[in-house]
């Protein structure tokens, strides 16, 4: 290639081009026709406990589109680090973990850590408490970010998380920040909580989210924000259903 770049241009057509131009356009056009048709990604951040998962699951199933919850993955890696006696600080362990551990997804979106289920345990009390520490750390988020994007490049996807719209996929069509009052939020989150027969109290619940919401919207790589064209939704005083309308309705008229 760089031979053929050198050589001395030739006229055609009253238009100068080099053999290299040519293989250039041809590339493109392989580029282009390998694209998927009609892909898209949807971007939904915001803090713990606005509805992000239930709303994007949702609306994955009318959408038809691959649901990726990426809060999953950094909660296995943590789950993965504590059950190893792995802290934050040991990047080395950390770096050495990541390489070992398989984080993947089951038709049901249950998360699988090295083929097996673990959602119940990524959600426990103790992962909620710790997973903003292990989510901090740059070599975890460049190691998942990674793996997001290799997913949602290669299949139509709505995630949810805390730097979709701004780090892992700034060009996004369509990017929502969902925002909801800390009570509420802590409300909801217990109620789920209790469902599922974890003993918590509502105190706890919202020390945990109003812990958590600090630490992301702080930490130095990727923190919790606002993308500047995102579109801000206060779910406060809407039903997850209605949530999942008023996203469906902008999504589809644009789209
Ligand atoms: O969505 P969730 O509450 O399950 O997320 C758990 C934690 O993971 C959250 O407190 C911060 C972290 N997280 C992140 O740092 N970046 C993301 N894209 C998603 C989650």
């Amino acid at each position: 290639f760089y031979s053929v770049d050198k050589q001395k241009p030739r006229q055609k057509r009253g238009f100068l081009f080099y053999k290299s131009d040519l293989l250039s356009f041809l590339s493109y056009i392989c580029v282009l026709m390998s694209e998927p048709k009609n892909h898209i990604v949807i971007a939904i951040d915001g803090p713990s406990g606005t509805g992000k998962s239930t709303t994007a699951k949702m609306l994955s199933k009318n959408l038809g589109i691959t649901y990726l919850d990426t809060g999953a993955m950094y909660r296995a890696i943590t789950f993965v680090a504590m059950s190893a006696g792995v802290t934050p600080s040991d990047k080395e362990a950390l770096l050495s973990l990541l390489q070992k551990t398989v984080i993947d997804f089951d038709s049901n979106n249950q998360v699988l850590i090295n083929g097996f289920c673990q959602e119940s345990a990524i959600r426990s009390p103790e992962v909620s408490e710790q997973v903003s520490y292990y989510s901090a750390v740059p070599e975890i988020r460049s190691a998942l970010t990674a793996k997001q994007r290799e997913i949602g490049n290669k299949h139509s996807c709505i995630l949810d998380g805390r730097d979709i719209g701004t780090v892992v996929f700034p060009n996004a069509a369509f990017k929502f920040f969902l925002v909801t009052d800390l009570k509420v939020r802590a409300a909801r989150r217990y109620a789920e909580l209790i469902g599922q027969g974890k003993q918590v109290t509502l105190q706890e619940v919202e020390e945990n989210l109003r812990l958590r919401d600090s630490i992301d919207s702080s930490r130095e790589v990727a923190p919790l924000l606002k993308a500047p064209d995102a579109i801000e939704i206060d779910t406060t005083q809407l039903s997850i259903q209605q949530q999942v309308e008023k996203i469906q309705a902008i999504v589809s008229v644009v789209a």
